[in-house]
């Protein structure tokens, strides 16, 4: 299908996809001025973190732009925002129903009993792509099959299902906005959805010991989760499942291009922080549209009822008014800086229910990486790179050792 990308931010990147110097400059001068979406449509851009961090949590800004008037941040057909089940498409009791029942499997405890799991599935992947010898594709070989398998054990279903939806949501969040490629997209939304249906019908005769049947066993021991809603928590899931991938690659080109942040991840202590570290620098949700419901002032302006707010988590998380030299990556910055945490998983009622998750993904690659492959290198001048707009990461990494 003949598609566009864009990026979650109106403005192209600054050098090696790193964030846009428009945003800074914003911030100085015009924190909450006014910006033309993909959409053609306008909206206040927040910049600064104290401006972003109330618009993401505050709840007088609803994330439920399902009104046909709605703002929209691209323009033809978006696969995301015409899903109007989608949990981050909904506001208030609805979505802490619907959010209650998919919480427990991400929370911090459980996702520590997966901690030998994920190693695992690292270790694997990193015996295979030796075995094969360099150069390898980091992307194609390592980020997505990590993720890809790491999402299969956790929903209960084949990792070749999972990169099949993987290639898929690649499509379907790419744009379309021919009138033409508007009805292939159309299509090919009605059959993504199709098969993630047939994906629980196929667990419903089969259980595993996965998410799926989870919800399943909730939408038949209770009237309070319907069929329909099960297949759009699983659709969510699997779309949102798939960023690890993104940020991993992204990371990997700061990490694998100085040899001491690549050396940080062998040791033992301070991974954590160094994790957290990468995320507010490489997060790849750039930015989230909001509505204003009543006027609502932010420490920046007012914002008045019915206006569109775009907030740039890309620029909150390099804002310099809270992280010092904001454009370098320091993984021990926990412990010399800012108490405030990133932006990159959102905050508030929406807050990224894979965060933990994320965490541990990319914490067991860099850190396996580095202990077993000490010499792995990017096999690419980082200016030659490809970055993908959709979420500003490299098409393709070759990586050598
Ligand atoms: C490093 C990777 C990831 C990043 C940077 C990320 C980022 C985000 C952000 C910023 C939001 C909030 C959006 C908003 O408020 O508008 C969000 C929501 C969400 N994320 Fe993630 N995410 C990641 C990985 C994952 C994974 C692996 C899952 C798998 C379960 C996931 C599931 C979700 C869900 C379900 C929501 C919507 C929550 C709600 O609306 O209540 N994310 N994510």
């Amino acid at each position: 299908m003949d598609t566009e990308e864009f990026a979650a931010c109106p403005f192209p990147a600054g050098p090696r996809g790193g964030p846009p110097a428009v945003l800074e400059q914003r911030q100085q001068d015009d924190p909450l001025g006014w910006v033309r979406m993909p959409s053609g449509e306008v909206a206040r851009l927040a910049v600064r973190y104290s401006d972003v961090a109330q618009v993401l949590s505050d709840s007088r800004f609803s994330r439920e732009l399902n009104d046909s008037a709605a703002p929209r941040f691209l323009p033809g057909f978006d696969f995301m925002a015409s899903n109007l089940g989608l949990l981050i498409n909904l506001d208030g009791k609805r979505h802490q129903r619907l959010r209650s029942f998919v919480t427990k499997a991400y929370s911090r405890v459980q996702v520590e009993h997966w901690r030998p799991r994920v190693y695992r599935i690292v270790d694997d992947l990193i015996t295979d792509f030796v075995a094969q010898g360099p150069p390898i594709d980091f992307v194609g070989q390592f980020a997505n099959p990590l993720t890809s398998t790491v999402m299969a054990e956790l929903l209960g279903i084949p990792p070749e299902t999972c990169a099949q939806l993987r290639d898929g949501a690649g499509v379907l969040c790419s744009i379309a906005t021919g009138k033409a490629t508007m009805e292939r997209a159309r299509e090919q939304s009605a059959t993504y959805t199709e098969l993630v249906t047939e994906i629980v019908r196929t667990v419903e005769k089969a259980p595993s010991d996965g998410l799926i049947s989870e919800l399943i066993r909730i939408r038949d021991e209770s009237a309070d989760l319907s069929d329909s809603e099960v297949c759009d928590l699983v659709l969510m899931m699997i779309i949102a499942g798939h960023t690890p991938a993104g940020i991993l690659t992204r990371a990997a080109v700061t990490v694998l291009s100085d040899p001491d942040l690549y050396r940080f991840f062998s040791g033992t202590s301070g991974l954590s922080s160094a994790v957290e570290e990468l995320l507010r620098c490489h997060s790849v949700a750039l930015s989230s549209l909001r509505v204003a419901t009543e006027d609502v002032a932010l420490p920046s302006g007012t914002i008045r009822k019915g206006e569109a707010v775009l907030a740039s988590i890309e620029a909150a998380n390099h804002d310099a008014r809270v992280f010092s030299t904001p454009l370098s990556c320091r993984l021990s910055r926990d412990e010399e800086d800012s108490t405030e945490r990133h932006l990159a998983f959102g905050r508030g009622s929406h807050f990224c229910l894979g965060s933990h998750l994320s965490h541990l993904e990319i914490e067991a690659a860099f850190s396996s990486l580095a202990r077993r492959l000490p010499t792995l290198r990017l096999d690419v001048d980082p200016d030659d790179i490809k970055w993908g707009a959709l979420m500003r990461s490299p098409v393709k990494l070759p990586v050598s050792w």
